[in-house]
């Protein structure tokens, strides 16, 4: 069990949004990072629902959504025994703790979120407050649970550390309330691109499917969004700041099959696009077949999915109660 810190393990927490098809991105940056940290440490992960309705969802869409957010961390061989795994509308200090947090948010330091601007630029017409206070909430989500290690991409860096500094600055007024936690970031696949324009990020949010591979697309669908992905006219297999779209198939390629960049290089020395193209869509694809085998399974069983989820939030609440009255406490609330 690991709702309480008995063990000497330290502590890990992250996040995913339910909105749309979880992508490629998502895997390398953040879930196979969370994969592989389940054994070392004591973790915690949660399918971010309240986060997804800074844009607008559709209800059933966004219903079906989570559940089958939650669904795809298990058949990725999240442990729900050894780790507790929720839906975060399901533990209410989250949204509470946000109320308290944001009133130790500075108006000038969120202006300055990158997401911010971008999100707002992508739907002027929705530019909400929950879209702006959002790393407000994700501060709640991760200060609740103490952790150590926060495995995220790169894009979510920032976020980490507006997190890091509202945690400091409660704790300066009121004592140690707050862990302060560490980014972990992945060194292969921190940022994956969109396959169409590498300059911009692989997002699930991206109108044009063929810019994004989602974690349960087809072997077929994978290897042609790889055949079609934009490259270059060099026509040489080589890592270089000047080749966005081939070095994001490198950097792909690398982040599945554990080979180095320069290992790469000479793999396909001498050998066309069209080739190098292919491996990295068969080993993508090969990568997520049993993902997308087990989840097919998993999702049918709605039953043993509610369970493990209620069980999940009720394991996750007992932490994020005792943190939540803690900081309830410190600032002045009656309890
Ligand atoms: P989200 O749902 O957009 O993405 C989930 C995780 O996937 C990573 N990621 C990527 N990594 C590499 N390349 C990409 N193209 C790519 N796209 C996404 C993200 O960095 C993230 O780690 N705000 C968060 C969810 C969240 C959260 C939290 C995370 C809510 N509360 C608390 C950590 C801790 C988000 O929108 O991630």
């Amino acid at each position: 069990m690991c709702q309480e810190n008995t063990n000497n393990k330290k502590k890990v927490l992250s996040c995913i949004q339910p909105s749309g098809m979880l992508t490629l991105g998502n895997y390398l940056g953040a879930l196979k990072n969370w994969i592989a940290m389940q054994d070392e440490f004591d973790c915690t992960f949660a399918v971010a629902d309240l986060h997804a309705i800074t844009v607008r969802q559709e209800p059933a869409a966004l219903r079906q959504q989570i559940y089958s957010t939650y669904a795809l961390l298990l058949a990725l061989g999240l442990d729900p025994e050894k780790n507790t795994i929720f839906i975060q509308s399901h533990v209410p200090e989250h949204a509470n703790l946000s109320w308290l947090l944001s009133c130790y948010t500075q108006f000038g330091e969120m202006s300055r979120m990158t997401q911010f601007k971008d999100k707002s630029l992508k739907h002027p017409e929705n530019v909400n407050v929950g879209l702006f206070s959002y790393p407000v909430l994700m501060a709640a989500d991760i200060l609740l649970y103490k952790p150590d290690f926060v495995p995220v991409g790169a894009d979510q860096k920032q976020h980490l550390e507006i997190s890091r500094d509202i945690a400091t600055r409660f704790n300066n007024i009121y004592g140690d309330v707050f862990t302060i936690p560490e980014p972990y970031i992945p060194k292969a696949g921190a940022k994956i691109m969109s396959l169409q324009d590498p300059t911009k990020k692989m997002s699930k949010s991206d109108d044009n499917p063929n810019s994004w591979v989602a974690i349960l697309d087809s072997r077929e669908d994978i290897i042609r969004k790889f055949k079609r992905a934009v490259t270059d006219s060099e026509a040489v297999v080589r890592f270089s700041e000047d080749k966005p779209g081939i070095s994001n198939l490198i950097t792909i390629y690398s982040a599945v099959t554990d080979k180095t960049i320069s290992e790469i290089e000479k793999e396909f020395e001498g050998k066309g696009y069209g080739e190098f193209k292919l491996a990295v869509g068969e080993a993508v694809a090969d990568t997520l077949a049993p993902i997308k085998a087990r989840y097919d399974e998993i999702i049918k069983d709605k039953k043993t999915l509610e369970a493990l989820y209620r069980a999940g939030a009720e394991k996750a609440e007992k932490v994020a109660r005792k943190t939540y009255f803690k900081a309830m406490k410190k600032v002045g609330f009656v309890l």
